[in-house]
């Protein structure tokens, strides 16, 4: 579900269609600045270990049988705990104020009756004229990429040492430093509202903190593909700007905070490029180039919107792009829980959820089944089916930003 549409009443011709563009009662999207906990508070989710008045191993045994059995009967919600602690609130600060100064004029004006038109247009279905304006595009990219940047950061960070983003140190083996190139690229597909340029530029900036804190290799140089049908080139381009040079400091601020005053990432090792193509009917071989030599192909809050448009034409979109892949290429898939698509299979309407046709796509073998060893195209590497992203209370955005619950889908191309 698109964020800004957590508080819409249901469209009634979309009202038994749960899409990424529906609000069904699962996905729900809490305002930071109003409800947030203390940041720290929210870390302590987990109930404390009760005392049992149970005693003897068999009881024990039953016990922790009743217990396991009602953990798994829970749906599977992580929470994201320790937010705080791995990322710096300061950095998660510089990061809103790319958007902060990306959109400064915009959030400076009353951006909230553009706001309420694009929500409108959004909840209509009507892409087309949700993403047909200029001041549409730096009103949606103001208003929701900022806290998707933080909590996409936030998954990749994780992730970080599956997707091998930093350069071998000098103690690995020649063949090492001889497979692994300096620069790592992405594409991020659907991704031209920018939510995942930010994200990128953060990823940038803590492998660089943590290789000065010698905890780490030299990060590789990130060269990002955005590939988008809307028209997000200027937006994708402020937001590359305010990454790459350092951001504006006050005239009167001291010399030495002006010498301190650095970009978030050196501009040699940021690269972005825009291409407006629809993903649905691209030409295979344009979008073969644009995803050669690609290491990670983010799909973020786009999916089931693909799906909802044309579940055949996403499936013949998802093995174009698993064709263009080489071996070792990781698909990072999010989007809102309980995301479901409407299929037609022998004559019958049904509902799938989004992740099931995703899985029945790349996993499957042609009949349906699961692929044998030999035929797998993608492994599967991690799978969340709900989990809560929460901005801390510390952050500072000249409008309110929302917390998000996503699902999450790591695969491998093999
Ligand atoms: C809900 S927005 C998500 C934006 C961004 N990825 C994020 O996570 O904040 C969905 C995006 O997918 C794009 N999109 C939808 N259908 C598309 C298609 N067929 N081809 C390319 N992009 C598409 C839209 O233009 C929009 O930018």
């Amino acid at each position: 579900m698109d964020p800004g549409l957590s508080s819409f009443t249901p469209h009634p011709v979309l009202s038994n269609h749960r899409s990424s563009l529906n609000p069904s009662p699962q996905i729900v999207e809490t305002s930071s600045r109003a409800s947030l906990r203390p940041a720290l508070q929210f870390a302590i989710t987990m109930p404390a270990p009760q005392k049992s008045r149970v005693t003897g191993i068999r009881n024990a045994k039953q016990q922790a049988a009743k217990q396991r059995s009602a953990r798994e009967q829970q749906p599977k919600i992580i929470e994201e705990k320790s937010f705080e602690t791995r990322i710096p609130p300061e950095t998660q600060q510089l990061i809103l104020n790319l958007y902060r100064n990306s959109f400064a004029e915009r959030l400076a004006s009353d951006i909230q009756p553009l706001l309420q038109e694009v929500k409108g247009h959004l909840f209509d279905r009507n892409f087309k004229d949700a993403f047909g304006r200029e001041d549409y595009l730096e009103a949606y990219a103001a208003r929701w990429s900022p806290s998707r940047a933080l909590g996409y950061l936030g998954v990749l960070w994780r992730m970080r040492e599956s997707l091998d983003l930093v350069q071998p140190s000098a103690d690995d083996t020649a063949e090492a430093v001889e497979r692994s190139q300096n620069s790592y690229r992405i594409a991020c597909l659907g991704g031209g509202a920018g939510a995942e340029i930010g994200t990128l530029g953060g990823l940038h900036r803590l492998l660089s903190d943590e290789h000065k804190e010698n905890e780490g290799g030299l990060p590789k140089d990130l060269e990002v593909v955005a590939i988008d049908s809307a028209a997000w080139g200027n937006v994708v381009e402020q937001l590359t700007q305010q990454i790459t040079i350092p951001p504006p400091v006050s005239k009167y601020a001291s010399a030495a905070v002006k010498a301190a005053n650095h970009s978030l990432v050196d501009p040699t090792a940021f690269k972005t490029t825009f291409h407006q193509y629809d993903l649905l009917t691209v030409d295979p071989k344009i979008l073969a180039t644009a995803l050669e030599g690609v290491k990670l192909v983010t799909l973020m809050f786009t999916l089931n919107e693909l799906y909802s448009t044309s579940r055949s034409l996403t499936q013949q979109f998802l093995l174009r792009m698993t064709d263009a892949l080489a071996p070792g290429a990781m698909l990072l898939v999010i989007d809102s829980p309980g995301s479901y698509s409407t299929v037609t299979l022998n004559g019958a309407e049904k509902n799938y959820p989004m992740q099931w046709l995703l899985d029945h796509t790349l996993l499957a073998d042609i009949s349906g089944g699961k692929a044998k060893e030999e035929e797998k195209l993608w492994e599967k590497l991690q799978d969340d089916d709900s989990r809560w992203f929460r901005l801390d209370d510390r952050l500072e955005y000249p409008i309110e930003l929302e917390n998000m619950r996503m699902q999450l889908h790591l695969y491998r191309r093999i």
